[in-house]
């Protein structure tokens, strides 16, 4: 192809987009922001819709054939023009799902760079093998998977069981770095005795003496007692003015983040708390384990209520509060903090106008089922 003159500086800019090109004087905004712009948007999605659709899709599907992994993902509406599939971004690093598994059921065993987590929602049964253990699961606890370790899923009672999946895709996407192996066993061996992470940190703020020597991932399983402990040890003393309650779960070996590219926190809104509003660069999905409230974020008010997801995207304002003057509001949320630190992007800002709290100019209305 042939290169033309410019005549003009509208001709100029053609002329270089056509050459696969840039003119950085009328671009630089858009490249450097006055302040983060986030691509996914504020969303919530309602129990009722997700677990209607996993439903059908458990009459369509049998695991194991015609499906590794029975899940519906959530794709945030302002990432679904991203192909393929939006990335499975619920937010622009993280990817969230509600997977169920039948009674007999085996997900196989596979592994894969993307880093996971588990959520356990509804059901008994469950269990998981991770790395040559088994790790047998009930609701409230949380799982993690990290990145390429062998994992399969089985549930060996008469109850479906449901839980909330969270890996890092949309990020390892964008950095084109997601390898997968599928075992050649539809179960892999195991190699220590059941539980065997969960019998060596049984004391909690205790660690075996061989731990000196940090280990990456050395508990698969951290049981919903152990959350609920450290929220109940944190509701004799004055609540986090924004987050109530809030725990996150750790490494018991590093103090780190739990799974190294996904932070994840349980929190407990008090009834009637009123939590007060601020913005981060890190954004969060959050699940809501127990009770009912509403969150506003950027001035538009989400309803939610048990079984619900929702998003905070990235510079977001938002705030929570628990609308039961009775009952206590669990959320279980995930986010990308572990990465906004490594990069060194993280800031925090509390909303200080109107004592702490934001304007309420729209209601959200999700998708609901007839
Ligand atoms: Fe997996
Ligand atoms: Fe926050």
């Amino acid at each position: 192809m042939k290169t033309r003159d410019s005549k003009n500086l509208e001709e100029l800019h053609q002329n270089l987009q056509e050459e696969n090109m840039g003119p950085l004087w009328s671009s630089i905004h858009q490249l450097n922001t006055i302040e983060p712009k986030s691509k996914p948007i504020a969303y919530l999605w309602k129990k009722e819709l997700i677990r209607k659709r996993l439903k059908e899709a458990e009459e369509l599907l049998e695991v194991g054939e015609g499906a590794d992994r029975r899940a519906v993902f959530l794709i945030n509406p302002g990432m679904k023009d991203l192909e393929p599939v939006g990335w499975g971004g619920a937010t622009q690093t993280l990817y969230a799902a509600v997977q169920a598994v039948k009674p007999g059921e085996i997900a196989p065993a596979h592994r894969h760079t993307t880093t996971a987590l588990r959520f356990i929602i509804n059901g008994h049964g469950g269990e998981g093998r991770v790395n040559g253990e088994k790790i047998t699961f009930e609701p409230g606890d949380f799982l993690i998977t990290p990145t390429w370790t062998w994992h399969d899923h089985t549930n060996i009672n008469d109850e479906e069981v449901i839980w909330m999946d969270c890996l890092d895709v949309p990020f390892t996407n964008f950095l084109s770095t997601c390898f997968t192996e599928f075992h050649e066993k539809k179960q892999q061996d195991l190699l220590v005795e059941d539980n065997f992470s969960l019998k060596r940190y049984n004391g909690g703020m205790v660690r075996p003496i061989d731990d000196r020597k940090e280990k990456i991932a050395p508990l698969g399983r951290y049981t919903w007692k152990m959350a609920k402990d450290g929220i109940e040890g944190l509701m004799e003393l004055d609540p986090n003015p924004i987050d109530g309650y809030a725990i996150e779960y750790i490494n018991p070996s590093t103090g780190k983040d739990a799974n190294d590219r996904i932070g994840s926190r349980m929190q407990c809104l008090a009834p009637g708390f009123k939590g007060k509003a601020h913005r981060h660069v890190h954004s969060t999905i959050y699940h809501v384990f127990k009770g009912e409230g509403y969150s506003v974020i950027d001035g538009e008010r989400f309803d939610w209520a048990e079984g619900d997801f929702f998003v905070v995207p990235t510079w977001a304002w938002h705030e929570h509060i628990n609308t039961s003057s009775s009952k206590e509001a669990f959320l279980f949320s995930t986010n990308d903090l572990p990465i906004m630190e490594a990069f060194d992007f993280e800031v925090e800002e509390n909303f200080k106008e109107n004592d702490g709290h934001q304007i309420i100019q729209s209601v959200f209305n999700p998708i609901k089922v007839d």
